[in-house]
C-alpha cells in the first residue's frame, strides 16, 4: 500500500497539513509539491490525495490543471480530498465543492476541511492589504484544524 499527497501550497499551509497528514497515515506516503513537479506514477500508489488551498474564491491554478489533466487515472485509485482555508462552517463547504469538481468529489472516499493560516511573513504588498482590509487583522493567525486532519487520517487508514 503507497500512498501519494500532492498538494499545491501558496503560503504554506496545505504543506504543512500535508505533512501532518502523512505523519498521522499508516501507509507508506510520499508528499508531492505539484508546483515542483507534476509529474506522478501513478502505477506506484494505490491512494491519491489531493491537497489545496483557496485564494479569492478560486482553487490554486496548479491543482485545477493536474485534477482535470489526470481525471481518469485518479479515478482508478483510492481518493481523498483536502482543501485549507479560512471560511468556516457552510462558506468552507461551499467553497470546497466549488474547488473539485463534482466528477472528482463523487470518486472520492474520504473529504476534510483542515481550516487555515494567515501568514503574513509569506504574503506580498498587496495580499497583506486585502487581508488586513478584509480580515481586519494584521498579524499571522493559524487555525488549521488537527482534528480535522487526524480523523481524515483514521478514515484513510481504515
Ligand atoms: C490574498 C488572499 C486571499 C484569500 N482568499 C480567501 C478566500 O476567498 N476564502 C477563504 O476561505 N480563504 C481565503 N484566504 C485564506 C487562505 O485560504 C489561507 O491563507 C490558506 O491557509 C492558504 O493556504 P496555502 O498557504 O497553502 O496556499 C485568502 C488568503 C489570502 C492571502
Amino acid at each position: 500500500m503507497k500512498t501519494a499527497i500532492i498538494y499545491s501550497s501558496k503560503h504554506g499551509c496545505t504543506e504543512k497539513c500535508s505533512q501532518t497528514l502523512a505523519n498521522e497515515l499508516s501507509t507508506n506516503t510520499s508528499v508531492i509539491n505539484l508546483d515542483i513537479t507534476d509529474s506522478i506514477q501513478f502505477e506506484n500508489y494505490d491512494t491519491i490525495i489531493l491537497g489545496g488551498s483557496i485564494h479569492a474564491g478560486m482553487l490554486n491554478r496548479s491543482m485545477k490543471k493536474f485534477i482535470s489533466k489526470n481525471l481518469k487515472e485518479i479515478s482508478e485509485k483510492k481518493v481523498g480530498l483536502f482543501l485549507c482555508c479560512m471560511e468556516e462552517g457552510e462558506k468552507a463547504q461551499e467553497q470546497f465543492n466549488n474547488a473539485f469538481p463534482e466528477e472528482i468529489r463523487n470518486m472520492a472516499k474520504v473529504k476534510g476541511l483542515f481550516g487555515g493560516e494567515f501568514n503574513f511573513d509569506r504574503m506580498n504588498f498587496i495580499e497583506k492589504a486585502i487581508i488586513k482590509k478584509i480580515a481586519n487583522i494584521e498579524n499571522n493567525l493559524s487555525k488549521i484544524n488537527y482534528k480535522n486532519i487526524s480523523q481524515f487520517a483514521n478514515e484513510i487508514n481504515q
